[in-house]
């Protein structure tokens, strides 16, 4: 069998088949392999496998009970399924083959931050990233959508990761939808009707737990996104960050952590959300700082950007807002919610100054233009923010 020693990793590519005839021959040749190579980890590549038998089956369970940190990758559907029946996918990691797929006379439905969306037949989308999205945030994405699909957030089937002209994308269920931005632009007579639609999707999203060891906690990803501002921040402007993060009360709901009325769909009426991407778990708060900045924030220095956005005017955006905090806050009364705006508008002011980290391409100069803006409006008042969050 073709294989590959490279530092303790060891690939061998497997047979056409194995079954009883030459089950006894390839467990010879695996171990025998795993001794020259001193193997601590086995990758068994199965691309070119069509069957594989109990007794083949045996063998990749004496590999595992022998290596431990041993996969199989490509697997075809077929071969998928033999593990997947025999209970074995619960032994050893078996990884699918990659769908190869074409996108040719599929239209073009939506254009987002991270690639485009073809619709691929009427029941599924493509997202297909660019060719420099690294292979597991596409399979994140996924991931995550699936996470929130089962715990009963409104949102797109994940289906899988597939290949397409050497990118990777990514298939959705399609929603036979517009997106919320679209459909209130066109309709503003519906806007009261979508708003609170809006208000309670967001709020589902916020009260449903979500499954903490398969999802990051939001902390963690802010205070990793503080420590890498390390060029453009001091180390004192950093150690504020880290204190108004860490102050935070936890919690385990869904923190979708891009919700704007571009990634809600209208679907027969009913609000899903896509674009499941940066989905982690915490304080809803740290929602309420993203939704501050693209439906404030943005708008307030140039309305334009919350066209660009969100796909409404800005004074719609800033309706929206009033409406996700009079809804959540009501109960403060007018003083209390007035306060509690100003509190989460700050904290907009630390999503945009944790925004370099987040959006890696933009220019320095911008950047360095950026932080100046947070410099006169974010860190003068920024440690009455620590231990500030109480809801
Ligand atoms: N499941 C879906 N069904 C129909 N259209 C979709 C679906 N997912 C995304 N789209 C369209 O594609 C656009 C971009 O998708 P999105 O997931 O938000 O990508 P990005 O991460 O690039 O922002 C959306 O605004 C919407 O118009
Ligand atoms: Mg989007």
């Amino acid at each position: 069998m073709e294989h590959v020693c490279n530092d303790g990793i060891l690939t061998i590519t497997l047979l056409k088949r194995i079954d009883s005839n030459n089950a006894p021959d390839v467990d010879k040749e695996i171990f025998s392999l795993i001794e020259e190579c001193g193997a601590k980890s086995v990758i068994l590549d199965a691309a070119e496998t069509e069957y594989i038998s109990s007794a083949g089956l045996r063998v990749v369970l004496k590999l595992k009970k022998t290596v431990e940190d041993s996969k199989i990758i490509n697997a075809s559907p077929e071969v998928y399924d033999i593990f997947s029946i025999t209970g074995f996918i619960d032994i050893i990691e078996v990884k699918k083959a990659f769908r190869e797929i074409s996108v040719e006379g599929c239209e073009i439905i939506g254009k987002g931050g991270h690639g485009t969306v073809y619709r691929l037949n009427g029941d599924t989308i493509l997202k297909l990233y660019s060719e420099n999205e690294p292979l597991n945030e596409i399979e994140r994405e996924i991931e995550y959508a699936r996470n929130a699909f089962v715990a009963g957030i409104p949102t797109a089937i994940p289906f899988d990761v597939v290949k397409c002209n050497g990118s990777y994308g990514s298939v959705f269920e399609l929603l036979n939808a517009d997106t919320l931005g679209n459909v209130l632009a066109a309709n503003p007579d519906k806007y009261d009707e979508y708003s609170k639609k809006y208000v309670a999707l967001v709020n589902t999203l916020h009260t449903t737990e979500a499954d903490t060891n398969r999802l990051s906690s939001i902390k963690d990803l802010y205070n990793k996104w503080a420590d890498e501002m390390a060029e453009l921040l001091s180390a004192e402007e950093i150690e504020i960050l880290h204190e108004i993060i860490n102050s935070v009360p936890d919690r385990n709901t869904f923190v979708h952590g891009d919700i704007h009325p571009n990634n809600v769909m209208v679907q027969d009426g009913e609000l899903v959300f896509i674009d499941l991407a940066d989905m982690t778990y915490g304080h809803p708060v740290f929602d309420y700082m993203g939704m501050a900045l693209t439906h404030v924030i943005a708008g307030s220095r140039a309305p334009q950007r919350t066209v660009q956005i969100m796909g409404i005017d800005y004074e719609m955006g800033l309706r929206l807002w009033n409406d996700l905090v009079k809804t959540r806050f009501g109960s403060l009364g007018e003083e209390g919610m007035k306060q509690m705006n100003g509190l989460l508008t700050a904290f907009g002011m630390m999503k945009f100054t944790v925004a370099s980290a987040v959006n890696k391409s933009t220019p320095k100069e911008l950047k360095e233009t950026l932080i100046n803006v947070s410099r006169q409006t974010f860190f003068p008042n920024a440690k009455n923010l620590i231990g500030a969050v109480k809801f």
